[in-house]
C-alpha cells in the first residue's frame, strides 16, 4: 500500500511510512492538544513534495492559520502563492453569512451548520491532499444518525476524488456523536495533554488508535511542540 509522509519522520517510521494514500484518517483530540499543527505538518510535506493541497478551515481565518504555520517554519503563504495550496475560506463565509441570516430564519442557520457533504464541492480539481479542520462545528445540531450518514458520504466522496485526507474532529464533538466517526475512516489518531503519573509533569500525547492494514505502535507517543513544530520524544 502506498503511503504519504505525515510530515514527521519519526512518526512515519512508526506507521509503515505514513498515511495510506487515497484514504481518510481521522484526527481527534482535546483543545490545544496539537491537532491543527499535526495537520499542518502533513500539508507542509505535501506542498514541499509538489503535491496540490487543500485546507478547509472551519474555525480559523486564513490569516491566523498562516501565522500559526509561519511560527513553526511552515511557509503556507508561499505555497499559496505558488499555487500549490488552496486555503478555503469557509470560516469567513460562515461568519459573514451568519451575520446576514441571523435576522431571518433559524432553519437556514441549521442548514448552514449541518452541511458536511457540501465540503466536497469546495475541494478544487487536482487536489491530492486535503486537511479538514474541524468538522466538529457542523455537528452542534445533529443527531448521531444524521452525522453518520453525512460523514460516510463525505468519506466516500473523498475516496472518489482520489485524495488523501486528514479530517480533524475535536473530542467534545466526537464524544457527543458517540465516537462513531472512527468506524468509517481508515485510521484514527488522537492527541491529548496528560499528567505523567510518575513525574507529575504535563505531557503531550499522540495515540495511534487504528490504521487498517498497518502495524501501529500500541503505546502512547510523547511529543513536544517547539518553534519547529512537533518533535517526537523518546519513550
Ligand atoms: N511556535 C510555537 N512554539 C511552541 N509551541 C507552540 C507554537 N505554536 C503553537 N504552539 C503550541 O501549540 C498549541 C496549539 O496547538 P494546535 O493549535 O495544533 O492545537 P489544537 O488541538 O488544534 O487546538 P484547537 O482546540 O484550538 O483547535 C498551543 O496551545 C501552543 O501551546
Ligand atoms: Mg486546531
Amino acid at each position: 500500500m502506498e503511503r504519504l509522509s505525515t510530515g514527521i519522520k519519526e512518526l512515519d517510521g512508526m506507521v509503515e511510512g505514513g498515511y495510506p494514500r487515497n484514504r481518510t484518517m481521522l484526527l481527534t483530540g482535546t483543545t490545544g492538544s496539537g491537532k491543527t499543527i499535526l495537520g499542518l505538518h502533513f500539508v507542509h510535506q505535501g506542498c514541499s513534495n509538489g503535491r496540490k493541497c487543500t485546507i478547509i478551515a472551519t474555525e480559523e481565518t486564513q490569516d491566523d492559520l498562516a501565522h500559526q504555520a509561519e511560527s513553526l517554519g511552515i511557509p503556507l503563504s508561499k505555497y499559496d502563492k505558488e499555487g500549490l495550496l488552496d486555503i478555503d475560506r469557509v470560516y469567513d463565509e460562515r461568519a459573514e453569512y451568519m451575520k446576514d441570516i441571523l435576522a431571518f430564519n433559524a432553519a437556514d442557520i441549521d442548514d448552514l451548520q449541518s452541511n458536511i457533504i457540501g465540503l466536497l464541492d469546495r475541494i478544487p480539481k487536482g487536489a491530492e491532499t486535503v486537511l479538514i479542520d474541524n468538522i466538529g462545528v457542523f455537528t452542534l445540531n445533529m443527531s448521531p444518525n444524521e452525522f453518520r450518514a453525512q460523514f460516510d458520504a463525505l468519506i466516500h466522496g473523498l475516496a472518489k476524488k482520489n485524495v488523501t485526507a486528514l479530517v480533524i474532529m475535536d473530542s467534545a464533538s466526537d464524544e457527543r456523536m458517540g465516537g462513531i466517526a472512527a468506524y468509517s475512516v481508515y485510521g484514527v489518531l488522537r492527541t491529548s495533554i496528560k499528567d505523567n503519573p510518575f513525574t507529575g509533569a504535563r505531557e503531550r500525547i499522540l495515540e495511534v488508535l487504528k490504521i487498517r492494514n498497518t502495524k501501529i505502535p500500541i503505546d502512547p507517543i510523547r511529543f513536544d511542540i517547539t518553534s519547529k513544530g512537533i518533535v517526537i520524544l523518546k519513550k
